[in-house]
């Protein structure tokens, strides 16, 4: 299968933030591993969890999750559970993450949706492994954050924007893929239509009992595979106004 080839890592890569230094990708990772090497090499170990694609697990490896998080939860950054960051949000344990980033199948060349940046840290990931991620949060004040948070640690291909993601990012669609990290209660029409054919779209949808799906997008046909039971926070339908 395509999506499990091995990646080229030797020299400038597409791994990077915006994919264009000629620095070789491991030195750049190092750089950014900030004295936790060991702890996000361990957490890599979602490969043993069942995520195969060498490039999410070295994006996964590569992107300081700690710096994501609000200070008092540094410590337990590469734990394999979900972390508080503000607001009543969370960001997704490393294992989801991985998951939902493999179950896109990515290949380097893809314009990716993500609906609900939050921290930034998914969209980050995403950011090594593609061209461009255009992300959208509902939150005001997570929306700020992350926009500054990925513009100083150099995440150059990644665009923020504050609004309500249920409906995508008209003016910039379509998209190769589309990953949501909040839970419609069914899958958003105008994600769909901004799918583009061939395009997959990763989301957890339901609202009491919650799967992840994947939906690819044919031309005349949508197949929909249900892959993992799961508890996301609600995919909310209207702009929330940023209450600090
Ligand atoms: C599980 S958190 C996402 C974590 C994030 N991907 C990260 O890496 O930190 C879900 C996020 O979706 C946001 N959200 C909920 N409904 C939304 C909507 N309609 N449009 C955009 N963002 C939304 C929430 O505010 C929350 O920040």
């Amino acid at each position: 299968m395509k999506h499990e080839k091995s990646p080229d890592y030797s020299g400038a890569g597409k791994l990077g933030p915006g994919g264009s230094s000629s620095m070789p990708f491991e030195y750049r990772a190092d750089q950014r591993m900030n004295g936790r090497r060991q702890e996000r090499f361990q957490m890599a170990q979602i490969e043993a969890r069942g995520v195969r694609d060498r490039r999410v697990l070295e994006a996964m490896r590569s992107v300081p999750r700690h710096l994501f998080l609000p200070q008092r939860y540094s410590k337990v950054a590469y734990a394999d559970q979900p972390l508080p960051i503000g607001y009543g949000q969370t960001v997704s344990q490393p294992y989801i993450v991985a998951y939902m980033t493999e179950a896109l199948h990515l290949e380097g060349v893809e314009r990716v949706l993500e609906v609900g940046t939050g921290s930034g840290y998914q969209a980050a990931v995403l950011s090594l492994m593609v061209k461009e991620v255009y992300t959208v949060e509902t939150v005001k004040g997570l929306a700020d954050k992350a926009t500054k948070r990925l513009r100083e640690l150099g995440y150059a291909n990644v665009h923020v924007k504050w609004a309500d993601g249920y409906s995508g990012w008209p003016e910039k669609g379509a998209f190769d893929a589309i990953l949501g990290t909040a839970a419609p209660p069914d899958i958003p029409h105008g994600l769909l239509d901004q799918l583009r054919v061939n395009g997959r779209m990763v989301l957890p949808v339901g609202e009491w009992i919650q799967e992840i799906l994947r939906i690819t997008k044919a031309s005349g046909d949508i197949r929909t595979e249900r892959l993992l039971p799961v508890r996301f926070v609600p995919m909310i339908h209207r702009v929330k106004h940023d209450t600090l």
